[in-house]
């Protein structure tokens, strides 16, 4: 997930467009909330106007839909603001229809929007990732202590959606009113955020309204925080959640990196010797054994290419 970093950014802002990628019907619009522009994948605002209605089908991108506001019929399931779904690519959903419209947050995650009519999943969809749930009934705040270090107390969390192997986590977040924490953050991965309710603020980018969105890539320096009547807001990341804790407003992505490799060097010292240094005098990426395609040898910045002999 490459994206530029999109911060502060909020989508009442700006209008809707029409949606004309093929396969999505008159009635859906849409605002770009942040996009890659080499896979296409992006995150989206949509209003389903009064009446929309697309036949059963699938994408050929992994989607998250949150539903903001109204209702949509999915098949013969009603699912009101809060319903979360998470679509692997490939997976066919039933018929979806909006009576009187609705307001959803759609994230394609992994290329751009389509919408391939079928009835049937495709022969290599993940079927068994799929999963939906009414967020807002179904599931109860936990303390943001799952997350270690720990946030600030009166930031709570719904998990909707976990990556075993990556960590990446999709979830909800609320701040209590009168919230506030006065460090400064950042993380080794990825987070996105929008404001499905209320405001917050953060030190460098002010109030974050109703409809307020984040895209921020790793090492940005955020918060402190602080929210006087509370807010609920989706968020996401790409990989796993750490939170560095600081109190410098004036260092920069780059410092941030190479604090984070040094706790890594004082954590976990022979890991990062070994995938600095792979017992050799450069630097090398690691490799997964699990990987089914193994790279055997690297180019360096020079143009020279060699292979290593001994086996990592
Ligand atoms: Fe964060």
């Amino acid at each position: 997930m490459s994206r530029p970093h999109i911060e502060p950014f909020c989508d009442r802002d700006v209008s809707f467009k029409n949606m004309i990628l093929p396969g999505f019907g008159s009635g859906f619009r849409y605002k770009t909330l942040s996009l890659d522009n080499e896979t296409g994948a992006c995150s989206l605002t949509v209003q389903l106007d009064s009446g929309y209605k697309q036949p059963p089908g699938f994408s050929y991108s992994e989607l998250e839909i949150v539903v903001v506001e109204g209702v949509i019929k999915v098949g013969d399931m009603t699912c009101n603001r809060g319903h979360y779904f998470f679509v692997p690519a490939g997976y066919a959903l039933p018929q979806i229809e909006s009576e009187h419209g609705a307001l959803l947050l759609m994230m394609y995650n992994t290329g751009e929007p389509n919408l391939i009519e079928s009835d049937q999943h495709h022969q290599f969809s993940r079927t068994e990732l799929y999963h939906h749930v009414d967020s807002y009934k179904d599931i109860v705040w936990a303390p943001g202590n799952v997350v270690s270090p720990s946030v600030a107390a009166g930031c709570m969390i719904k998990l909707l959606n976990y990556n075993p192997d990556s960590h990446a986590m999709s979830f909800l977040y609320c701040m209590t009113p009168q919230f506030h924490q006065d460090n400064i953050s950042y993380h080794d991965c990825a987070e996105e955020g929008y404001h499905l309710w209320g405001t917050s603020w953060m030190m460098q980018f002010g109030d974050l309204p109703t409809g307020g969105y984040f895209w921020r890539p790793p090492y940005i320096n955020h918060g402190a925080f602080a929210s006087e009547y509370g807010c609920i807001a989706f968020g996401r990341t790409d990989s796993k959640l750490y939170n560095h804790f600081h109190y410098n407003p004036w260092s920069t992505p780059d410092e941030n990196q190479l604090r984070s490799a040094a706790r890594l060097a004082k954590r976990d010292p022979f890991l990062y010797k070994w995938c600095v240094n792979m017992s050799h005098n450069h630097p090398h990426g690691p490799e997964d054994f699990e990987d089914t395609m193994k790279r055997k040898g690297h180019t360096h910045a020079d143009g020279t290419h060699h292979h290593h002999d001994h086996d990592h």
